[in-house]
């Protein structure tokens, strides 16, 4: 990247960081039951909620508990169970449309990250009802009262639960973009392992790489804070000790529990410190080919931490020291080697490749453009890379 567009960048980072303080960001107040989540609604006179969830979800039944609890305490509870993964406004404008018909005041998050994303728009387009979705792309365009959201997380990755963000895909332009804003941080969450035993191998490796990409760019990025580099370590390490355990063996409830934490603790990370290339790219593949959300992050991750040099290494160091993969005398560039390679090693433990096929080497140039224009200038990365630069890691992960 050239020396103006570069200093454009970092004091465009700089402007958020500073503002950092003066930010009105916040957590879920967590529920610790079902029980909790009736009296909540009892609190505020609720008497018809939305579930947002997906198929799968659905047909496994593990919103049922939950829906009888509330019919029992005549909570009325409409179900929408049409979101698919990498969300998109489709998705949005038929559940909302169902909770204007139900005349429904509150909406439950119920599922992994693309049902949290998915019901938190529904709330922004309840509170801007002159606003498309399209329009509220971007940085803080939702404003209002979002009715009372709570999120139940059933996958342990995005950390949805807790962060501002939604990622949605525009099916007509195969966008797939963020909403950023502070009303979209859910008022209330629900971490509820029990609900995440039976979540495949597949999608629980997947996920907590996720999981783990928050951690590693948000500590890596130059936007940090005491709490998040806290946060983004302790994520970390929970990670490297539980992913592997919960893919063979998903009925292990204390390591589902870490891994739950886990993603909370990464989203709370990121939400203030950013992500970084990996998120930008693997948004372009979720938006051109619907490559799943975890799947492109864990296979892109060690390709950028590699691009990122000697930028990234003193911080890589840190996160390998702590998550005691290396000693502290060893020097930074071994030990961030040591850390990429663990992730390698884990991905191909867990079945995860290193390439993504659906990749077309015709669309790279426009998925890096994708990519730049995402995280530039927004994102504080160690290193600054312009599309060319980006367009070499996509060629390393085309088949
Ligand atoms: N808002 C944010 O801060 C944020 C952060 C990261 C990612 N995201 C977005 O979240 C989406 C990905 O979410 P995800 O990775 O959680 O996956 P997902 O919500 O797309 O779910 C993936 C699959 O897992 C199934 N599933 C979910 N929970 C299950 C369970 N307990 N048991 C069995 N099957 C279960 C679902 O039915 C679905 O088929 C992407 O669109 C991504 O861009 C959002
Ligand atoms: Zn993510």
């Amino acid at each position: 990247m050239n020396f103006f567009k570069k200093c454009y960048c970092r004091l465009f980072q700089t402007m958020f960081r500073l503002m950092l303080p003066f930010m009105p960001y916040r957590e879920p107040t967590i529920l610790n039951s079902y029980d909790d989540v009736v009296k909540l609604f009892e609190d505020n006179k609720i008497e018809r909620v939305l579930l947002v969830t997906d198929e799968g979800i659905s047909k496994l039944g593990l919103a049922k508990t939950l829906e009888q609890t509330l019919q029992k305490n005549n909570i009325k509870c409409e179900i929408y169970d049409k979101t698919v993964p990498n969300p998109t406004i489709d998705n949005i404008e038929e559940a909302l449309k169902q909770y204007k018909k139900s005349n429904c005041q509150a909406i439950i998050a119920f599922g992994g990250g693309s049902s949290m994303d998915c019901a938190k728009i529904v709330g922004a387009r309840v509170a801007n009802p002159k606003k498309s979705v399209e329009q509220m792309k971007g940085l803080l365009k939702v404003h209002g009262k979002m009715p009372l959201l709570v999120a139940v997380p059933t996958t342990a990755g995005t950390g949805s639960e807790t962060t501002l963000a939604a990622v949605i895909v525009n099916t007509k332009t195969k966008d797939k973009y963020a909403i950023n804003a502070f009303p979209l941080i859910p008022r209330y969450a629900l971490l509820d392992e029990n609900l995440t035993l039976n979540l495949p191998p597949h999608i629980t490796s997947t996920t907590g790489m996720d999981a783990l990409t928050h951690a590693i760019e948000a500590y890596i990025g130059k936007s940090t804070t005491p709490k998040t580099r806290k946060c983004a370590l302790q994520a970390s390490k929970l990670i490297f000790e539980n992913l592997e355990v919960v893919y063979k063996n998903g009925q292990n409830k204390t390591a589902r529990k870490n891994m739950l934490e886990a993603a909370y603790l990464a989203g709370v990370a990121f939400t203030k410190s950013y992500v970084g290339y990996v998120h930008a790219i693997a948004h372009s593949l979720g938006g051109e080919y619907g490559v799943p959300h975890g799947l492109a992050n864990a296979v892109v991750l060690p390709y950028v931490l590699r691009a990122y040099g000697k930028s990234a290494q003193k911080k890589l160091k840190k996160m390998a020291v702590y998550c005691g993969l290396v000693d502290k005398s060893i020097d930074a560039g071994n030990a961030a080697k040591i850390f990429i390679e663990k992730i390698e090693q884990m991905n191909k433990n867990m079945g995860i490749s290193t390439k993504i096929p659906e990749l077309k080497k015709e669309d790279i140039p426009h998925l890096a453009k994708h990519a730049a224009k995402e995280a530039n200038p927004l994102y504080p990365v160690p290193k600054e890379m312009n599309e060319k630069e980006l367009v070499t890691i996509y060629a390393q992960i085309s088949k």
